[in-house]
């Protein structure tokens, strides 16, 4: 029998095409409404055995941090101890999903290390398994394991998968240059203060009548607000994406990053030159919808 030495991966982001905030729970956490969609924006991951007893972990970013405050790290450490794996594991993590930007990048790689060992050390757990795992690690990693399109309640582990998935678009991302950390975002939110909660039933069947005026007319988060006090700019960012034609805009998760979304792939890749002339940011991709069952179309 051939035994898998190593894996190569590919550890995509998400967006939130809704997010609506319910309530603050006793334990400090936010009950949570929101649909999510894995887009093809990705990481590539390399995992391989290593015989000596510990974890390393390399990246291209030179200033991400490689120890215990890493999720990928954090996903290896659980894998080895809690199945008591003798042998080291070696992660290389070709990153270009910016980081700390509302895409889920390092949930994602999380999740993907996840997977990942499941495969190298034949660990046989499902899915399931794998996304009871990951919650503790942090709140979107369940998703990241599940991908695809997917409605997620309480603190984002209560998953139900929604077929048929979110309709394809070219997705244009829009990453200012700040870093805005999840938990000074949720800090600076008040609940009974939020003006428009988004209807999330109205947005599911939308996705299920593939009626992508309403949908567009639908989608909301209600970070956004909290988002665009602190960094009015993201406001700025959101009209000109529609000013380059996008059908809909508005951030992701926590933010910054605020997307578009276009029917028509000339269109967006006119407004990811536009806008890069524009902001002059870094951080401004061609991206689009991806399905893990769907995506049989190359749309690069
Ligand atoms: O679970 P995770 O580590 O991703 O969450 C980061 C922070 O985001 C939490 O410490 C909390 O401040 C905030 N959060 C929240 N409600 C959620 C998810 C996250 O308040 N449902």
């Amino acid at each position: 029998m051939i035994t898998l030495e190593y894996v190569n991966l590919r550890s995509r982001a998400k967006i939130n095409v809704s997010l609506d905030v319910l309530g603050k729970r006793d334990d400090g956490y936010h009950e949570l409404e929101m649909i999510m969609q894995t887009i093809s924006l990705e990481d590539k991951i390399f995992i391989k055995k290593i015989p000596t007893d510990e974890i390393i972990i390399k990246s291209n970013l030179k200033w991400l941090p490689v120890d215990e405050r890493n999720l990928a790290y954090k996903a290896a450490r659980l894998i080895k101890d809690k199945y008591n794996i003798s042998e080291g594991i070696y992660i290389n993590m070709e990153k270009r999903i910016p980081v700390s930007a509302g895409l889920a990048g390092g949930s994602s790689n999380c999740a993907t290390v996840l997977v990942g060992l499941n495969k190298l050390f034949k660990l046989g757990l499902s899915s399931k398994d794998l996304q009871k795992l990951a919650l503790p690690l942090g709140s979107d990693i369940p998703y990241c394991v599940m991908r695809g399109t997917a409605l997620a309640k309480g603190v984002g582990e209560i998953l139900t998968p929604i077929t048929p998935s979110f309709p394809f678009f070219y997705v244009v991302l829009v990453k200012p240059p700040i870093s805005l950390q999840t938990p000074f975002i949720f800090k600076n939110l008040n609940v009974a203060d939020i003006k428009k909660h988004p209807d999330t039933n109205a947005i599911l069947s939308c996705i299920k009548n593939n009626d992508t005026t309403n949908l567009c007319l639908n989608m909301h988060n209600v970070l956004e607000d909290v988002a665009i006090n602190i960094y009015p700019k993201i406001s700025l960012i959101k009209e000109e994406l529609l000013l380059n034609g996008a059908l809909h805009s508005m951030m992701s998760g926590s933010g910054p990053t605020v997307f578009g979304l276009f029917e028509d792939k000339k269109v967006a890749k006119l407004a990811v030159k536009n806008l890069r002339q524009k902001f002059k940011y870094r951080d401004i991709f061609f991206s689009y919808i991806f399905n893990p069952q769907n995506n049989l179309k190359k749309k690069n």
